[in-house]
């Protein structure tokens, strides 16, 4: 089964046999529509968020006006998906004439690493991010770093949370996370965006590449829909044949982040009453050297998604300096090449051993790729849901620890 859609190519022929069975899909598909018709708004948010761009525009110009440099805070679904594009998407020259901070570990390194980055600008920008607003880890964070001169921006619930409240009493300028879009399914909000926008990236094209998603995704039979057959494939994997641990290995660093974000988005949306895979992630020739000689001949419980790049044209070719006649295949030849052969190399091995593999070629990694690919995996991973029989949008395993937390700090001897 291969589809080339206009933004990428997905072969899931090398996954093996995986019975599609036309109940189960048309089951999970209904359920799934009617939570997407009612309460659950991340699979149209592409469109609705368009009306939210001026807002998110001005006040990425505006901090860039009257700053040098930016922190970002946010953890999990308020931290992922934008760091995603902005380690995927910004360029070199925006790093380093506008460098971003992003703390989401709050540990005593952290602060001293953001005091440091602090001191060596002239002026900070700070930007809070956290849905809930009540996340004491990032509250904490914020504390640490806002000074009396800072004026933050917050993007948070539009009406609940310490956020809000103090959005509220201090005037600070804010923007919404949508009621209906949770942490983890948050990035194409202004959670992603507003980042996403202070890193120079266009999220205009980020927009429009999971609109075309949405478009062409929606358009499908759910029997032939590719984001319903990946998740069919992974479910069938696991629970039939053991497969569950479930990893993406992208062979491009800067899409590394992008295997962090699918990682949260399958772990805390499935990993629920007992069931759901664990997802894991990997990166390109990196862990080709080291986690591939266990995909081969470990246990044979785990599958492999490979994410690549086919385009060879951004790599430049160069003449080594020193001689080496036996290896004269290699100079000349783009590094993407080299880095898509690896990549054809590793799944031609993992099938020789009957390891269940999986591929995604984007054309060229950029705005529009990536915005289809998050949007792309948020329906495969909401479908996936309802074939596991959990619900996709809750985790209560993250709120309790979150109250626990709360408890231990506020019981303190
Ligand atoms: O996906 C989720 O809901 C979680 O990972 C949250 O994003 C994470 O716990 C942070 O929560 P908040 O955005 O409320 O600070």
């Amino acid at each position: 089964m291969k589809w080339d859609l206009k933004e990428f190519r997905i072969d899931l022929s090398t996954l093996g046999n995986f019975p599609v069975e036309l109940d189960p899909i048309n089951k999970a598909h209904e359920k799934l529509s009617a939570r997407l018709r009612s309460d659950i708004g991340f699979f149209d948010c592409p469109v609705k968020v368009r009306s939210l761009l001026p807002d998110i525009h001005k006040q990425a110009k505006a901090l860039r006006a009257r700053h040098d440099r930016v922190v970002c805070l946010g953890i999990g679904g308020s931290h992922l998906g934008a760091w995603t594009l902005i380690e995927a998407l910004r360029t070199p020259q925006d790093a380093s004439t506008f460098p971003l901070c992003w703390g989401s570990n709050f540990d005593p390194p952290f602060v001293e690493r953001a005091r440091h980055f602090l001191k060596e600008g002239t002026s900070t920008a700070l930007v809070v991010i956290s849905k809930s607003g009540n996340t004491v880890e990032t509250l904490s964070a914020f504390a640490q770093l806002c000074d009396k001169q800072t004026q933050p921006l917050l993007i948070t619930d539009s009406k609940s949370g310490e956020l809000r409240r103090l959005a509220n009493q201090y005037g600070w300028p804010t923007l919404p996370v949508p009621e209906n879009i949770g942490g983890r399914f948050s990035v194409l909000t202004a959670v992603g965006l507003l980042p996403a926008a202070l890193a120079g990236i266009d999220i205009e094209s980020v927009l429009s590449g999971a609109i075309a998603m949405h478009e062409y995704l929606q358009g499908c039979a759910p029997q032939d829909n590719p984001a319903y057959l990946l998740a069919t494939a992974k479910h069938s994997l696991h629970v039939r044949s053991g497969y569950a641990m479930q990893y993406l290995m992208p062979y491009w660093s800067s899409l590394r982040p992008f295997s962090d974000w699918y990682v949260q988005l399958w772990a805390e949306s499935l990993g629920k009453n007992g069931r759901g895979p664990s997802p894991a992630a990997a990166l390109g020739s990196q862990d080709q050297h080291s986690l591939l000689q266990l995909f081969k001949d470990g246990p044979k419980n785990k599958l492999i998604g490979f994410v690549n790049v086919t385009d060879e044209t951004k790599t430049s070719v160069k003449n080594p300096v020193f001689e080496s006649p036996d290896f004269s295949y290699l100079w000349n030849i783009p590094v993407g090449r080299l880095n898509r052969l690896a990549c054809d190399s590793t799944q031609t091995s993992l099938g020789r051993s009957g390891v269940p593999t999986y591929r995604i070629d984007l054309p060229s990694l950029n705005a529009r790729t990536l915005g289809a690919l998050f949007l792309f995996f948020e329906l495969s991973c909401a479908f996936a849901a309802e074939l596991y029989g959990v619900n996709a949008f809750d985790q209560p395993g993250v709120e309790e620890t979150k109250q626990l937390l709360r408890d231990a700090l506020q019981n303190q001897p």
